[in-house]
């Protein structure tokens, strides 16, 4: 199903987030053996770094990301944005939520390609995990960069194929054969854990996606592999 595009793409992968979103948090965790936080905190930190105003995260899920960037010194708004009323429940009821050491932050539904937010209303925008899914990944960018103002960062947190070698088929192992496993045993879901390696064979490599935020006119584009090399933090600014 990951070779889906346009609207049966969009349809797919709603219906499939809204069916895990119980255990979303809990497969997050034991996949990445709790890693996805700390890659979500740097992203945050490194999106938010020398910025002051208020930040997005889209495609929020459950809200990890959006309440980093709430965390950030110089974040004084945090907002997260998704397709999905099942997965902003779950962020919106979490503890973080509720912190009044962090920046207000906000849970709002809507659709990354068509952002329900003007021109320039973000000092930066963070999307972590969730490119792969969009029907129109070159239109999620520069929707993000749209709504970033001048001098703004755009990031985007992914998994992404890896160069090949032996830890690339360690890593094919592991996604393709141990975590549809792992989806059907604690999410009762082995189709959905099974899209999940198949759209990272279907996406952009780490190179790719970084001339598509040079395409949606980003400057200082550049990218660093996290957690072994499988996952990507793409980072670009909106020219001043
Ligand atoms: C793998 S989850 C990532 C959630 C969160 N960002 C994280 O890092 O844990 C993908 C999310 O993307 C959302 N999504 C997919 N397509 C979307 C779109 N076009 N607009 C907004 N959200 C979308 C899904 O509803 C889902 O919550």
């Amino acid at each position: 199903m990951a070779h889906l595009r346009g609207d049966d793409k969009r349809q797919y992968v709603a219906e499939m987030f809204a069916r895990i979103s119980p255990r979303y948090d809990l497969m997050n965790s034991l996949m990445t053996g709790g890693l996805h936080h700390r890659w979500k905190r740097e992203t945050a930190r490194f999106t938010a770094a020398g910025l002051q105003g208020a930040a997005l995260d889209v495609a929020t899920g459950t809200g990890d990301l959006a309440f980093a960037l709430a965390r950030c010194p110089g974040i004084d708004r945090a907002v997260g944005v998704d397709l999905l009323s099942e997965m902003l429940t779950i962020a919106a009821n979490k503890p973080a939520a509720s912190d009044k050491c962090t920046a207000s932050t906000s849970f709002i539904m809507g659709d990354a390609l068509q952002l329900p937010f003007p021109d320039n209303a973000f000092v930066c925008a963070t999307a972590g995990f969730s490119l792969r899914n969009m029907a129109d990944v070159p239109a999620a960018i520069a929707e993000m960069a749209r709504v970033v103002s001048p001098g703004g960062r755009v990031t985007t947190l992914e998994l992404t194929p890896m160069p090949p070698g032996i830890r690339a088929a360690l890593g094919r192992l592991y996604f393709h054969r141990f975590v549809p496993l792992m989806g059907q045993v604690v999410a009762g879901d082995r189709t959905a854990y099974t899209y999940l390696p198949s759209s990272v064979d279907y996406f952009l490599t780490a190179e790719g996606l970084a001339e598509v935020y040079r395409q949606a006119g980003l400057v200082n584009v550049g990218y660093r592999r996290l957690g072994l090399g499988g996952v990507a933090l793409h980072h670009g600014e909106k020219p001043r």
